[in-house]
């Protein structure tokens, strides 16, 4: 039993370390500490110029390092020797931070996780979005054998960590059906499971898989979420919601996964396949993901305001997309911890805003301009047959109209100064 008072410290150690239990794991920027700053600080420290106050950014790590002649804002690993804390544990009033009148304030638990951060080192870190993902060493586990594939490492450490053992092994046809359902979004075939349970060599499963990522279908299943990603849509959109010609895109994301396009040119291709060298029909089809946006078809909208409107949602959804941010809020300001700026936005935006196109488009309801014509490759073959075909009738019919022409001059000829002509006006009359 310890003692009552030092149950009362070990009860504040944990009272003050932020999420409770954390007292022996270091303070974390992005964890504990920059919310607590733009809450309370940044209305008056934080990005936006025209509210910062004492010319202290507090979101920003060279100006709060920055040597000042009323001493440093923070001195790593001296929480008493920087005025960053002074400042917030100071009783007297006209400078404690935040101001008393601001209506904002720190709890004492607060102001200890603040002094905890500086002594520990008082280090920043970029917005986790912008930290590059490191490669986590694998965990000890209790039965290296039970694991194929490093994911199991984490698993099996996990479950160690809860004293509990792994399921066994699901038995085959179960197996086959989640696999079936996991690579192509359908359920196997009789013949699949039949197979697959007659097949006792030691890599059946593998087999099974090997056929799945060879199926047409596992294109189809892949291309899903992206198609959710890339808002893909059969229809407009707005109003009547009618119908849109989007499906080549769509079929063009399938091939992407069916014939295994690497990330980057995945990327590239729908971003600005269209400005690639010598760009393939292909790769300007790719670019249908910038076109994904809704349209209108509604004749009274006023047209600049729509078409900024479709630029704005290619910026969102690149952002979203492709850099797997919410990239919009800063379309009209600022922001306190949102690190896009709104000059950001519109830099970004002007790479957008390069479409020949109108926020009304002329009523079209299947394809807004600027469009191009993107036959399949089988319908390519047969336009050009088709081609063929018509320059064989047109020729016809041309030689038809000049034969024509000819065999009138000769009947007309035929009748001249013969008298049958006067009769055949009468006959006419
Ligand atoms: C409502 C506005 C407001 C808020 C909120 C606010 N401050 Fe201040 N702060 C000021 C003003 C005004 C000054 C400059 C005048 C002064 O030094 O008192 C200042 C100055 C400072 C300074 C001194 C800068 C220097 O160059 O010496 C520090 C450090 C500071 N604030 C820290 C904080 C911290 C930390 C918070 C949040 C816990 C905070 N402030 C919240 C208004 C604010
Ligand atoms: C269409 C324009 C627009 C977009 C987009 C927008 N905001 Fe705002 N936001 C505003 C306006 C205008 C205000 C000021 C409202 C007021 O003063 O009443 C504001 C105010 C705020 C405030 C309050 C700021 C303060 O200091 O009181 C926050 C927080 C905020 N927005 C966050 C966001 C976030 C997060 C997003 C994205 C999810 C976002 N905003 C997207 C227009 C926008």
């Amino acid at each position: 039993m310890p003692h009552p008072r030092n149950l009362l410290a070990l009860l504040l150690v944990f009272a003050f370390a932020p999420g409770g239990a954390r007292a022996a794991e270091k303070l974390g920027y992005n964890r504990d500490i920059r919310l607590l700053l733009s809450d309370r600080c940044y209305k008056c420290h934080g990005p936006d110029q025209k509210t910062r106050k004492g010319e202290l950014s507090l979101n920003d790590p060279a100006d709060v390092l920055r040597p000042r002649k009323d001493g440093a804002v923070l001195v790593p690993g001296k929480p008493d020797e920087s005025v960053l804390i002074d400042r917030i544990f100071t009783t007297d009033e006209d400078d404690r931070m935040p101001p008393p009148d601001s209506g904002l304030s720190l709890t004492a638990a607060e102001k200890e996780t603040l002094r905890r951060w500086v002594s520990e080192g008082g280090e920043f870190e970029p917005h986790w979005a912008f930290i590059a993902p490191k490669k986590a060493s694998l965990p000890e586990v209790s039965d290296k054998a039970w694991v194929r594939h490093s994911v199991d490492h984490f698993i099996l450490a996990r479950l160690d960590k809860e004293g509990l053992k792994p399921s066994p092994e699901a038995e085959r046809r179960t197996l086959i059906r989640r696999v079936t359902y996991d690579l192509t979004g359908l359920p196997p075939t009789r013949e699949e499971i039949a197979a697959f349970l007659a097949d006792r060599s030691p890599d059946a499963y593998g087999k099974v898989v090997d056929r799945l990522l060879a199926s047409p279908r596992y294109g189809e299943r892949m291309a899903v979420d992206w198609l959710d990603v890339a808002r893909y849509a059969d229809t407009n959109g707005y109003q009547y919601d009618l119908p849109r010609t989007m499906w080549r895109w769509r079929d063009w994301v399938i091939e992407a996964f069916n014939r295994n396009l690497t990330y980057d040119r995945f990327a590239t291709e729908q971003l600005a396949g269209d400005l690639l060298p010598e760009a393939t029909l292909e790769q300007k089809i790719a670019t249908g993901f910038n076109r994904n946006h809704p349209f209108t078809i509604e004749g009274g909208v006023i047209d600049e305001e729509y078409r900024v409107q479709y630029v704005s949602d290619r910026v969102m959804t690149m952002g979203f997309a492709f850099l797997g941010l919410t990239f919009d809020c800063s379309k009209c300001h600022d922001h306190k911890f949102d690190p896009i700026s709104q000059k950001d936005y519109y830099s970004m935006f002007s790479f957008f805003n390069n479409v020949p196109e109108n926020g009304f488009n002329g009523g079209k309801p299947v394809v807004a301009e600027p469009a191009i014509a993107a036959p399949t490759a089988e319908q390519s073959v047969r336009l050009e047959a088709i081609g063929a075909e018509l320059a064989e009738v047109e020729g016809e019919l041309k030689a038809a109209e000049t034969g024509a022409e000819a065999a009138q001059r000769e009947w007309e000829n035929s009748l001249r100064g013969s008298g049958k002509q006067a009769a055949m006006v009468w006959e006419t009359l």
